[in-house]
């Protein structure tokens, strides 16, 4: 089982941050960890961060230059940072330095909290690329979802590259937030998404959805809400994005009508494989409509409908 989904780090329930001498201090996680972070513990991390851009462990020297701190600063914060278990070390082939999970997460929340983060709670979702949490930002509450993706593959990617890159699943997670937060973007006052409310590195704080996940309610209406689905399916082709992982998991139903999350994924409708995808996303809702309330529409003429 992946570290992070034994309960890595975040408390189960709703803990304000507590600032001690400054923003970064927080309470939270394993709390006793991230209370102690201090300015220079994120400005080395974050050295870290961009050298690992170039290389898959970085070289100590950069890390100060990246960090724009003293040697001997560095030296006494990765001694830190490693013993909060926030990055790794190798001395094979030379000595260097890498984030790993824990650190890019308190990299990410530092900076959220500096600008409204107040507090997270319940981690009301794992799914097979993010883990979601509830929060307060700005006084209001909202989701934050920590994108996962890389992860899986980037233990490979270990074993067989030795070369620092994009390929760590860091900047593959961190793309695909910002994917997902550009989607949210465009689609914000056409289509029924989760309002984003900030974005960084890997983590997108967003809108609480209403409603209930549509595969763990039974509408009354069910013919409506397919209605509902299919408009909205066919304003965000129209905006130019088709969702292409839609099911009853990523769909939010309330009296209101409904609202689509998950948006990672998406591809253009330009994109060469647009048309299979679209259908793909019609099928996976028409036919679970069909099993669960035995709606029968056909699914060529909705594709038709959707794209014209
Ligand atoms: N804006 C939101 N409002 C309320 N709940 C949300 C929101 N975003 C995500 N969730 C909850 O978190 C779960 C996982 O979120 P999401 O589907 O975006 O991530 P995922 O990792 O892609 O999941 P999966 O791989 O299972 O599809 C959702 O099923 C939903 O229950
Ligand atoms: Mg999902």
């Amino acid at each position: 089982m992946p570290r992070w989904r034994s309960g890595y780090a975040i408390a189960c329930r709703a803990i304000p941050f507590r600032f001690e001498s400054g923003p970064w201090l927080i309470t939270m996680f394993k709390s006793t960890v991230f209370k102690k972070l201090e300015k220079n513990d994120f400005r080395t991390l974050a050295g870290i961060e961009v050298g690992m851009r170039q290389h898959h462990w970085v070289p100590s020297q950069m890390i100060a230059s990246f960090s724009r701190l003293f040697a001997e600063e560095v030296l006494y914060r990765i001694n830190r940072l490693l013993k909060f278990n926030l990055i790794k070390k190798t001395m094979v082939p030379y000595e260097g330095y890498m984030i790993n999970f824990d650190g890019y997460d308190a990299l990410a929340l530092g900076t959220l909290t500096r600008r409204g983060l107040s507090a997270i709670g319940e981690n009301i979702g794992v799914g097979k690329e993010s883990v979601v949490y509830e929060g307060i930002y700005d006084d209001e509450p909202v989701i934050l979802k920590f994108h996962r993706a890389g992860y899986t593959s980037f233990k490979q990617v270990t074993r067989t590259r030795d070369a620092g890159d994009q390929h760590h699943w860091i900047f593959v997670a961190r793309r695909a937030a910002r994917r997902e937060y550009d989607a949210l973007l465009a689609l914000r006052n056409a289509v029924n998404v989760p309002g984003c409310v900030d974005h960084n590195r890997h983590v997108i704080v967003m809108s609480v959805a209403p409603g209930s996940e549509l595969s763990r309610t039974t509408v009354d209406d069910p013919d409506w809400f397919l209605d509902e689905i299919i408009e909205e399916t066919k304003k965000s082709y129209s905006k130019g994005f088709i969702h292409s992982d839609l099911s009853e998991y990523n769909i939010f139903v309330s009296p209101d009508g409904v609202l689509i999350i998950d948006w990672p994924g998406y591809v253009a409708t330009r994109h060469p494989q647009a048309g299979f995808l679209l259908e793909r996303d019609v099928k996976n809702i028409l036919s679970f409509f069909n099993r669960k309330y035995g709606i029968v529409r056909d699914c060529e003429e909705t594709v038709e409908y959707i794209m014209y």
